[in-house]
Formats: structure tokens, sequence, C-alpha cells
């Protein structure tokens, strides 16, 4: 790793292990992006801008700055000047005039990286991190706009976020803020993204990059079940292990927008940041803001290889949490097996029953608060209610750890009930727009967290609870998207900082939740997975995937899931069949196999299982103490998707040490007539013999011919196989 700046040529140069980021100053003054991509050792690359190609050079056109700025590849590109294309920042000064011209005026290369000012960010420490500042300014308006790329010794992510100060004597607005943006010519790029719905979350999709602007975004408050914030950029027929893959995914969980524009010249720029719809930040004199971060990822290897630079990258840099590396508790969680209606006297009915199968936790999902009985109450009022919990939570607690299990417990702390104490005492605390219907969903609003009183009541409550008994979990849920976007405590001009600000109250209070509870496993969780980003990461080392908890419907999602984050952080659950949400029965161990992935656990009525149940879920206890070292701390390789070839789903776990592994095979759907398939291992030391099902094989042959699985009878049949170097 290293940061390179070539005085002769104005070259900067970042280098990975095994990429480059290329960017030069441009006649002394503009920022252009000259290369992305594999390595390069020289950094004589200057051609790569075209300065003596029509429309730039002076005898066509005088260097007019029109045609220079519209047809130059930029590094951060402005409103205003003459780049038509999308750009990253956009001020409106105090006048009303929205443009900015943005001069280079030095740079400063560090030690280690700098963290983001109440933002979750990836970090490094001096000795294996570096970080490049470069500093920019707009004279007339007194802006100065930093630029800032950190490189990691063990890792080939690239890390970019963005600080603008005001030096100057008024305020401006920033109305678009983007954290990353690039050019490069097109290769016939198609655009992958992650897409869903509620219960659907993540799929995949990939669709060519035509002509114009093509984004994936999100302006309901969270990352979203819609649409993910991530955007890979792929060569045609990229695959696993071939193709040239740029990525971009955003630290942050609010509102995004990833583009890739494609313009007249077939120059592609693809950029990522916080929406611009409903945003504009005043900046007075004296204030800084800091755009939050987006982890960049080449590969020239596939989307592989891409997936595990994420992998490593939040794993080494990204997530905090002691319990990252440890092996989790299995939790069996009440809500698919009560909703609502639960009492203490249930609750032990299942902790009792798991804990004679070797389930370690029992978490008490909603409904133990207020008058909560459905979801049309109580939000806000944070009070266990001891008509359901009688004899309280403390005494719960000690029954359950009376039979050698923890205890976890489901809060919802951004929300208020219409119908709750909290909403009579402080109406104004609630978003909305005064006159207007304030949107509800679920039968909630969402409470002004940008406001420090309201974040600071909501956590002394919750805290309050957490410290009444011994609580080892908790699992913060977000069921509803904002709208009537309004804080009764912001004046007009600062009414569209309020998604952002909305976002930095959420992290203020996690940041909060975990240093003043250090050993507390936090799980996120939004309606399901609409808050699964790496924002969240920073504070919580899992996140519920989805509430979908169908075996089947969960290969899609957690594919979709597992190409960016490593898959210890994928809240996954064993549930009854039919399944609550698509009514499909699936076999017990397949749906044990599908849930071994993440983090595992049960999502079901314990009491109610059969014999023959409870015996799987003993077995299924036993694999993941035996296989959830190599699961969470290996290397995860993508074998085939059910998704493209419409019969079968495999992925395959692999030691860094390359000497233990595990396949994952689903038949999801059966073929009549049906041979065995050759299922191809991945990155197998080719010299070494490895055991499989009690027969031998070298490392070569799994790999080039593969491991013989048979066609079995049924859909929906699954198996894991374990492979270890003899
Ligand atoms: C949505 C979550 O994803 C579910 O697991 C459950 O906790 C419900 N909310 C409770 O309201």
């Amino acid at each position: 790793m290293n940061i390179i700046y070539d005085s002769i040529n104005s070259v900067f140069m970042l280098n990975t292990e095994n990429t480059s980021y290329g960017i030069a100053v441009v006649d002394g003054k503009y920022l252009g992006h000259l290369y992305y991509g594999e390595k390069l050792e020289s950094t004589d690359i200057r051609y790569l801008l075209r300065e003596d190609e029509g429309p730039r050079v002076p005898s066509v056109n005088r260097r007019e700055k029109g045609a220079f700025l519209d047809c130059t590849p930029l590094e951060y590109p402005e409103t205003g000047m003459g780049d038509y294309r999308e750009s990253a920042l956009c001020i409106r000064s105090l006048s009303g005039y929205r443009a900015s011209e943005l001069c280079y005026e030095g740079y400063e290369i560090c030690e280690g990286k700098p963290s983001l000012e109440g933002l979750p960010a990836t970090w490094g420490d001096p000795s294996g991190c570096r970080t490049l500042k470069i500093f920019c300014r707009d004279s007339l308006l007194g802006m100065k706009v930093t630029l800032l790329y950190s490189v990691f010794a063990d890792s080939d992510a690239i890390t970019r976020s963005v600080l603008v100060e005001n030096e100057g004597e008024e305020p401006f607005y920033i109305e678009k803020v983007l954290s990353a943006s690039f050019d490069m010519d097109d290769r016939g790029f198609e655009v992958m993204g992650l897409f869903g719905s509620w219960a659907r979350e993540r799929h995949i999709q990939r669709m060519p990059l035509g002509y114009g602007r093509q984004n994936i975004s999100s302006f309901r408050g969270e990352s979203s079940h819609q649409e993910h914030p991530f955007m890979a950029l792929v060569t045609p027929e990229t695959t696993q292990d071939a193709g040239e893959v740029y990525a971009m995914n955003f630290v942050y969980s609010g509102n995004f927008i990833a583009q890739a524009e494609k313009n007249q010249f077939d120059s592609v720029r693809m950029s990522m940041g916080i929406h611009p719809e409903g945003f504009t930040w005043k900046l007075g004199p004296g204030e800084r803001f800091t755009a939050p971060e987006v982890v960049m990822v080449y590969s020239g290897e596939g989307l592989g290889k891409m997936t595990r630079t994420f992998h490593d990258l939040y794993r080494n840099h990204l997530i905090r949490s002691p319990y990252l590396h440890q092996k989790r508790p299995i939790l069996i969680n009440n809500w698919e097996a009560t909703y609502f209606d639960f009492d203490e006297k249930k609750l032990l009915d299942i902790a009792e029953e798991a804990s004679k199968l070797g389930i370690e936790m029992l978490v008490m999902d909603d409904g133990w608060f207020g008058k909560r009985s459905s979801d049309d109450s109580s939000l806000g009022d944070w009070v266990v209610n001891e008509e359901k919990i009688k004899g309280g939570l403390n005494a719960l607690v000690e029954n359950v750890k009376k039979m050698g299990m923890k205890f976890g417990i489901w809060i919802e702390p951004e929300m208020i009930s219409p119908e709750s104490e909290l909403y009579r005492e402080h109406p104004d605390w609630a978003i909305q727009i005064p006159g207007r219907e304030t949107t509800q969903s679920r039968a909630q609003y969402v409470l002004d967290f940008s406001r420090e009183e309201v974040t600071d009541y909501i956590y002394e409550k919750i805290a309050a609870v957490l410290r009444s008994a011994d609580i080892s979990y908790v699992k913060w849920d977000m069921n509803r998207q904002l709208a009537t976007m309004g804080s009764c405590a912001l004046p007009a001009d600062r009414q569209g900082e309020l998604y952002h600000r909305y976002m930095l109250g959420v992290y203020r209070m996690q940041e909060r939740l975990i240093t003043d509870f250090p050993d507390l496993l936090l799980e996120n969780c939004s309606g399901g997975g609409a808050r699964f980003d790496a924002g969240m990461l920073y504070y919580s080392p899992q996140i519920w995937c989805s509430d979908d908890t169908d075996a089947i419907e969960r290969l899609a999602i957690q594919e979709g899931t597992a190409m960016i984050y490593p898959v210890s952080t994928m809240g996954a659950h064993v549930s009854v069949c039919p399944n609550h949400t698509v009514g499909r029965t699936t076999p017990f161990e397949t749906r044990g196999h599908v849930a071994l992935l993440g983090t595992f656990g049960y999502e079901l009525d314990i009491t109610k299982l059969s014999d023959e149940e409870k015996d799987l879920v003993k077995r299924q206890v036993e694999c993941y103490h035996r296989y959830n070292d190599l699961i969470r701390e290996g290397d995860y390789y993508r074998i085939a998707s059910v998704a493209e070839n419409g019969y079968y789903d495999s992925w395959m776990i692999l030691s860094g040490d390359r000497q233990k592994a595990l396949l994952f095979y689903i038949q999801v759907r059966a073929r009549a007539n049906g041979k065995s398939r050759f299922v191809r291992l991945k990155e197998l030391d080719p010299e070494q013999n490895y055991r499989a099902e009690g027969k031998v094989y070298s490392g070569q042959v799994l790999m080039r011919a593969g491991l013989r699985i048979p066609a079995e009878f049924g859909d929906f049949v699954s198996r894991i196989i374990e492979i270890e170097a003899v």
C-alpha cells in the first residue's frame, strides 16, 4: 500500500496490493481522474487525460471552459460551470446562485485514517493504513473542500469521503454533496445492484448500461428493502471468477444515490453519496460538513474477489463489536412463535424446552412494554407491561438464566405510537409538517431523532430497562420509512437537514448504547432487512437479514447480502412450516443448513415441535458448534446460483489455511430422470489431498473435475459436506 505524488506529472497515485487509482492536477487547478484498475508500477500516465485531443485543444476551441469541463474525466465534478454531467457537489450561495469552482491548493499524506465526525466509517491504524487529503478552494464562497482517500495494507479497497468547510463570511447552502465520483471510458459495462421489497431484500439484478443516467437510490430515510447502497459496473460476461468489477458501497444508512451516467463521448461517470432529494445543508461561517464514506473496490478477477475484498475489509476495518470473532449464542426468538400473544409463562415454556435442546438465549420480541398487544400502540412507553410479564422483567430474566440461558430483548427506539403516553406528553417530538396530516405507517410516527433532547430521553428510558435486569442482547428494530419530513425544532432554512440529522441521531444513540453497555450483543433490524448496510455494521456485528425465513426465499436474499457483507453478519433463523410469509413447506434439515450460513437461531414455538424435529434441533445445534468457527472466519465462495440455473444453489466456505472447507448444496428443484452433478470447488490447494464423505481426492481434481453430488428425489433437499485436508 502506498500513496505517491509525482510532482513532475502532477499525478497522485493510490496503490493497494493489486489496484491503482490515479488523479491528476489539470491546468494547475482542476482535479482530473486518470485511472482506476489493475495495479500500475508507473505514474507516467497523464496521456490518459487526452489533453492534446479535440475538443480540448486550444486550436479547436481556445480551451473554452464549456468544452473542456464537459469532456474531461473529472475527480469531483461541480454544478454550474459547464460540466453538464451529474455533479458531485452543488452549492447555492446566500444570494441564490448555484455554482462553485474548486481550485486545487495542495495535499497532505498521513499515516492512519481520521475518523469521520458522528459517522460510521472504516478505521485503520497508522502501520496498516494511509490517507491522502487533497485540498481545494472556491474563493468566491470562501469554501474549502477536502477530498479524503484511504488505502490499507491488507485490502484492495479504497475509501473516500469529503469534508466541506465554510471559511467565508456568510453562510451557503450545500444542495448536494456526493462522497465519490470518477469518470472512465465505457467498456460495455453492465450495472449490478440489489433490489427487493419487504421480505424479499437484496436480490441481485444486472442490466446493460445505456446512454443517460441509471441510478439506484433511496429517499425513504433508510437504506431500504427496495434498493441498496451498492452499485457495481462490470465488463460483459463477468462471472464469479473472471471479468472486471468496479464496485461502490456506502457506509451510511439513510438516503443515498448510486449512479452511472454514460455520455456523448462514451465516458461513464460512477458516483455515490447522500441523495440530494430532500437534502439541503446550511453551512455557516466556521462550520463544516462531512460526507459519509464510500468504499470502492476494483476486482480484475470477477465478482468473487470483490466479495472477499468487502468481507475482509468489513471484518478487519469496520465492525468493532467484541462479538465479531466469537461464536454468537444460538438464540430462540418468540416473534413467529407468539407474535404479540405471550406472557412470562409462555416465554418460560419456550425457554425450558429450548434449553434442553442446547439453545443458548431467549429473545423476547415486540409486545413486552406499555399496553402493547398489537402494533397499534405504546411505542415510546418503554416500561415493562407487568400484566404480561408478571413478577417483572428481572424475575423473568433470572428464571431464564436458571435454565442456563441468556436473555435478549427487542426495542424500537426511533418510533412513537400516536396511542402512547409519550405522544400525549410530547406530540411535537414526532416528525411532522404543521398543518398536514402526519403520515402513519404500521400505526406509528417517527420520532424526531435530530433533537438531542428526544434521543436523550429515549436512551435513558431504554438504558433503565437494560439496567434493570441481566440483558445480554438487544434487537434494535425500525418498522417504517420516513415521510412528512418536518422538525418542530429546526428553522425554515434548516428543514432540509432533517433526514441526515435524523441518521446522526440514530448513530449517536447506538454509539452511546454500545459504549455504556460494552458487553451487549446488538443486532440491528428494520422490518426485516431494510437497514442492512455497512453503516449499521459499525455499531452491531449482525443485522436481521429479512422477515422472510423461508429457506428457499432466503437463498436469493442471502446470496445478495453475502455478495457484500460477511456471512457472520447475517441474522438467519430456522422457522416453522408452512412458512409464515410464503406458505412453503421445506425439510427441517434444509432450513437448518440455510440458517447455518448466518448467525443461526430459531424463530418458532419449540414446545410444539415433534420429537423427531426436536432431535433435528439437537443435531443442528451440534453442527453449529462444529462449523461456526469455520463459517464465521473463513472465505466465502459462491459456486452456483439457483437464480441463474433454476435448479440448485451452492456455496462453500474455505479456511484461511485451505485445510478445511464446508460445501453447502441445496437442490431447489428435482429433475425428472436427473443425473448426479459434479460441483467444482474453489481455491483448494491443488497439491493437497482432501477427504470428503469418506473418500480422498486431490485438491486439483475437486476443483477441475468436481465433487459428485447425487440427484435427490424431491424438491428443497440439501446437504452440507465437510472437506478436510489429509
Ligand atoms: C419486524 C422484525 O423484522 C420482526 O422480526 C419482528 O421483530 C417485528 N418487527 C416485531 O414488530
